[in-house]
C-alpha cells in the first residue's frame, strides 16, 4: 500500500503528526517537494521536534527515509539537521538518501529570494519565507540549477564561483530596485557585503557541504522501485498546502511547487499506478501565512482582531513552525476543502486540531462563495476574484466542553460528531483519522 499525504488548504495543517502516526504502517517515507520553508513538528514521548527536510520517518527505527528528486534541498539546512538528529541520539546513517536528483537550493538562491522581495511594492509582496525556494525552483526550470549528484562531480566547486559572480550582478540590479528601508539583505551562514557575496567564502562552504553529505546521496528512483517490487509499503509526504500549490493555489500568493498529490509521481520517481490512497491534512478551521486571499479570516497581526479569531490563533498555538510568523486564522471553507477533494482525489481525511475549537458556542462553516453577487461553489481561478468574494456562512452549535481526553470516536460529544460529519460531507471523502492535540497518543484512527 503506497501512500499520499498532503495538505489540503495553505499549509500547517499538521502534516508532521499525521505522517508520523501513519508512519508505523510504512517501510519507505519519502518527501517529495518543497524545501526547508516547511517545518514538520512532531512531539513525541515529551519531545518536541520541527523537522524542515528529513522526513519524520527518521524518528522511527527501521524506517528508511528519502529525500526525493522533487524537493529542492539546502545543503547547510540538511547537515544542521542531521547533527541536530545526532545530538538526539538518531542517527540517520544507513537510512536517509538524497536522491542524485534532487535540486539543491544553495545560499545564493537565498540572497536572490530576499532581495527579490524587497523589490517588489507593498501590495506584490509574496510573503516568503526567505528560504530560497522560489529562486531555486526557478533555476531548475531554467535549467541552471545544481542537482545533488552534481556534487558528486570534480568541477562542482569551479562551477559555484561561476554562479556566484552570475548572482552578484543580478544582484546588484535588485539593489537598484529595492523599495525597502534600508541596505543590507542577510542570510545566515555567510557574508553579504552591499547585495554582494565572497566567491571564496562560498566555495569553500561547499566543499565541507559536498564532503559531508556525499555518504547520503544515492540513485533512489531504482531503490524505490525494488521497494515496491519486494512488496514494501512507501508514504510520500507533502509539505506546504493545495492552496499554495503553484498551479492550483491563490497564485502568485504561492509557493514554486506542486504539493498537490500529482507532485507526489514527479517528486518521486514512482508512477501514477503504485499510488493506492490519498490521505489530505484538513485542519478543523482555516490558517494562512504570508500574504494572498483568505475568504474566511477572522484575524491577522495586522488589521483584523476578530476575538473568535484570536481566541484560534492562541489555543492552535499559530505561529510558524520555521520563521515564527504569527498565522492568520478563520473559520471551516468547505469551498477550499472540495476543491482539494477534487485536484488532489482525496480517499480519507486526517482532520486536526478539532480540540482548538472546543470552547466556541457557536461554529461557522464557509459553504459557498458570493462574487460580484452570484454564489458559486466552487474556486475561482484568479487571487483578485478570490479576494473580492464574500463567504456564504452556515452556522452549528460549539460542544464548549474539552474533546482532548477522548479515546473513541462514539465518545465525543455529540456537537463536536455533528461538526465533523458535517466538514466532511461537505467535503467529500471519508474520515479517516480525527487528532484531538499536539501528541501522537490524541489521535483517534478511524480508517486509516
Ligand atoms: P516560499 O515557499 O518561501 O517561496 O513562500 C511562498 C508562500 O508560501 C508564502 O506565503 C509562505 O508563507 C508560504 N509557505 C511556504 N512554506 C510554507 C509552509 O510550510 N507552511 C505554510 N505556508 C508556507
Amino acid at each position: 500500500m503506497n501512500t499520499v499525504l498532503i495538505g489540503s488548504q495553505w499549509g500547517d495543517e499538521g502534516k508532521g503528526k499525521v505522517i508520523d502516526v501513519l508512519t508505523d504502517k510504512a517501510d519507505f517515507v519519502v518527501r517529495y517537494q518543497g524545501g526547508s520553508n516547511a517545518g514538520h513538528t512532531v512531539i513525541a514521548e515529551g519531545k518536541k521536534r520541527v523537522l524542515r527536510l528529513i522526513p519524520s520517518g527518521i524518528l522511527h527505527e527501521g524506517k528508511t527515509c528519502v529525500i526525493g528528486n522533487g524537493v529542492v534541498m539546502n545543503p547547510l539546512d540538511l547537515i544542521e539537521e542531521i547533527d541536530q538528529m545526532r545530538a538526539t541520539g538518531v542517527d540517520p546513517t544507513g537510512r536517509l538518501f538524497i536522491s542524485t536528483r534532487t535540486q539543491m537550493v544553495m545560499l545564493y538562491h537565498r540572497a536572490l529570494d530576499k532581495a527579490e522581495e524587497a523589490a517588489r511594492a507593498p501590495a506584490k509582496k509574496i510573503g516568503t519565507t526567505g528560504r530560497g525556494i522560489g529562486p531555486a525552483y526557478a533555476a531548475k526550470v531554467s535549467r541552471t540549477g545544481f542537482r545533488c549528484g552534481d556534487m558528486l562531480a570534480k568541477n562542482f566547486l569551479e562551477k559555484v564561483r561561476e554562479q556566484v559572480v552570475e548572482t552578484n550582478a543580478k544582484l546588484k540590479m535588485l539593489k537598484a530596485e529595492r523599495v525597502d528601508e534600508g541596505d543590507a539583505i542577510e542570510v545566515p551562514g555567510c557574508t553579504i557585503k552591499d547585495y554582494q557575496l565572497d566567491p571564496d567564502e562560498i566555495v569553500a562552504i561547499y566543499k565541507v557541504a559536498a564532503e559531508k553529505l556525499a555518504p547520503y546521496i544515492k540513485d533512489t528512483v531504482p531503490m524505490l522501485h525494488k521497494a515496491k517490487a519486494a512488496g514494501k509499503s512507501i508514504l510520500l509526504e507533502g509539505a506546504q498546502g493545495t492552496m499554495l500549490d503553484i498551479d492550483f493555489g491563490t497564485y502568485p500568493f504561492v509557493t514554486s511547487s506542486n504539493p498537490t498529490s500529482g507532485g507526489a509521481c514527479i517528486g518521486s520517481g514512482l508512477s501514477p499506478r503504485d499510488i493506492d490512497c490519498v490521505v489530505g491534512v484538513i485542519k478543523a478551521y482555516t490558517t494562512r501565512v504570508g500574504a494572498g486571499p483568505f475568504p474566511t479570516e477572522l484575524y491577522n497581526a495586522e488589521d483584523k482582531q476578530d476575538p473568535d479569531g484570536k481566541l484560534m490563533a492562541e489555543r492552535g498555538h499559530e505561529f510558524g513552525a520555521v520563521t515564527k510568523r504569527p498565522r492568520r486564522t478563520g473559520w471551516y471553507d468547505a469551498v477550499v476543502a472540495r476543491y482539494a477533494q477534487q485536484v488532489n482525489g482525496v480517499d480519507y481525511w486526517a482532520m486536526t486540531k478539532l480540540d482548538v475549537m472546543d470552547p466556541f458556542p457557536k461554529i461557522k462553516i464557509c459553504v459557498a462563495y458570493e462574487l460580484d453577487g452570484q454564489v458559486i461553489d466552487y474556486m475561482p481561478t484568479s487571487a483578485d476574484e478570490l479576494a473580492r468574494v464574500k463567504p456564504v456562512y452556515e452556522e452549528m452549535d460549539g460542544w464548549m466542553c474539552e474533546t482532548s481526553n477522548v479515546t473513541r470516536i462514539e465518545d465525543l460529544p455529540p456537537k463536536a460528531k455533528a461538526y465533523v460529519d458535517r466538514l466532511v460531507e461537505l467535503s467529500g471523502g471519508k474520515l479517516g483519522i480525527l487528532s484531538i492535540g499536539p501528541a501522537r497518543e490524541s489521535t483517534l484512527r478511524i480508517a486509516l
